[in-house]
């Protein structure tokens, strides 16, 4: 319910929109209780903002604190977000346990999203050049360096794996550097992020995964054998491959083939776009399991095949899946899984499989993003039942154990 000092903001904006008048005014905003109220820079509504910000920094492996700091002042180039929620990453789940960046004491948390607060007077547009005002919903993207490889905002541009992002950085002094947090400051210099105003707070929090999958079949279509009557085979039904098969579904692809081992997974699937399942534990050896695939497709192999499993042995049995002159996308290893067997001859050489990697996204693969989650909602594809478990910010160590246990698809935390 709408306590009285919404009820103000909300008489402001509808009056400033009549007007044309700035809604924001420190008159106004008598209520606020520290440095940062009073005038702000951006259109909106103004907030009441605390002194002080929650964060969830993880002080030990396998441990979050949540920690009180003073929310700094909003500097000409900074906005300050409250944060609504967050998906807990795979990159997470590896840090949690074993903090391979050497990060700790870190703030965590990437996939978050929330509304804008307060900005510095220099912000006016986000990084697509969309206006921005106080009240907008956003997300983060990459904190870019200084290569203009990755920092332009090109399609055909490199993907960002040596950007920084937000969530995943060294803590410092500001300390509010991740989404695992009720607010966060965005002012890094090289900071990108996106007015999603137009996305309900659940898709919000899938636009990260999701913009893997955009970037992957982007990487798929370079090989050019990606086409409307393709015949797809997506290995591994975590939310990588489900993603996938969703993305697949709204450019209308109409024969996809899950292949998972997990039968609550591949049946999921089913309701994202796949028109045929193969659990890999009703087969015995590769010959048995290549013949289910071809089953479900009618007798024919794949055309094209996404491999979205972190298993080795699934790289290797992937390339049976695939008919000559087919192509394959490899996406599922974002660490070191080990090596991989395969035999040269068959299944590369003779068969002509074109092959690409996919790794992160390129920025403007997060504006696609936004726009294939709207084509979800759309085509009724329930992309946001991906989120099967949400947990308050004082129990991120058991979500995260919860994560861990692999008893959900997307685990988030959500703030209220
Ligand atoms: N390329 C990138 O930029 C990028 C980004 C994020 C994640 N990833 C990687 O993608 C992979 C998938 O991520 P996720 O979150 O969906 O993981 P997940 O662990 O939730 O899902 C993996 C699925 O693969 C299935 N599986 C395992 N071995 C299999 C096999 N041999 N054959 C068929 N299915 C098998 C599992 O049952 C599981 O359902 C991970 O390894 C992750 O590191 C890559
Ligand atoms: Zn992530």
């Amino acid at each position: 319910m709408a306590n009285s000092q919404d009820i103000e903001a909300i008489v402001r904006q509808v009056l400033s929109s009549m007007s044309g008048v700035s809604a924001t005014s420190s008159s106004s905003n008598a209520t606020a209780s520290s440095f940062n109220s009073g005038a702000s820079f951006g259109a909106g509504p103004s907030y009441d903002i605390p002194k002080t910000a929650h964060v969830a920094m993880l002080t030990a492996l396998g441990h979050y604190d949540i920690k009180e700091f003073p929310i700094p002042p909003v500097g000409d180039n900074d906005i300050l977000v409250k944060v609504e929620g967050c998906g807990i990453c795979g990159t997470d789940a590896h840090e949690f346990r074993k903090d391979p960046f050497n990060l700790i004491p870190v703030a965590l948390g990437h996939e978050g999203t929330g509304t804008i607060v307060k900005m510095g007077k220099n912000v006016t547009k986000d990084s697509a050049g969309k206006p921005l005002k106080v009240g907008d919903k956003i997300v983060t993207c990459m904190i870019f360096k200084d290569d203009p490889d990755i920092t332009m905002y090109d399609l055909n541009k490199q993907n960002v794996g040596d950007a920084d992002v937000y969530g995943l950085v060294p803590d410092d002094e500001r300390h509010l550097n991740g989404w695992f947090s009720d607010y966060i400051m965005i002012g890094r210099e090289g900071s990108t992020f996106f007015n999603v105003s137009d996305l309900d707070l659940d898709s919000r929090i899938l636009i990260e995964p999701c913009a893997v999958l955009i970037h992957a079949v982007e990487r798929a279509k370079s090989t050019c054998i990606l086409r409307f009557n393709s015949r797809v085979a997506v290995q591994g039904c975590g939310p990588i491959g489900l993603i996938c098969v969703a993305i697949l579904r709204t450019m209308g692809i109409t024969q996809i083939v899950t292949v998972d081992g997990n039968a609550q997974r591949l049946e999921f699937s089913k309701k994202l776009g796949a028109t045929g399942t193969v659990n890999f534990k009703d087969f015995n050896g590769i010959e048995a399991l290549t013949q289910g695939v071809k089953d479900q497709f009618g007798g024919y192999l794949a055309d094209f095949a996404f491999q979205c499993t972190g298993s080795p042995a699934g790289h290797s049995n992937i390339y049976k899946f695939i008919r000559n002159g087919g192509g394959l996308c490899e996406l599922g290893f974002f660490i070191n899984g080990g090596d991989a067997t395969i035999n040269p001859h068959f299944d590369i050489c003779s068969k002509e499989i074109t092959t690409v990697g996919s790794w992160v996204y390129t920025l403007r693969d997060y504006a696609t993003t936004f726009e294939f989650l709207k084509a979800a909602q759309r085509d009724n594809i329930p992309i946001k039942e991906l989120i099967t478990h949400k947990f308050a910010l004082k129990d991120i160590n058991e979500a995260h154990e919860f994560n861990l246990a692999q008893k959900g698809l997307k685990i988030a935390i959500v703030n209220e």
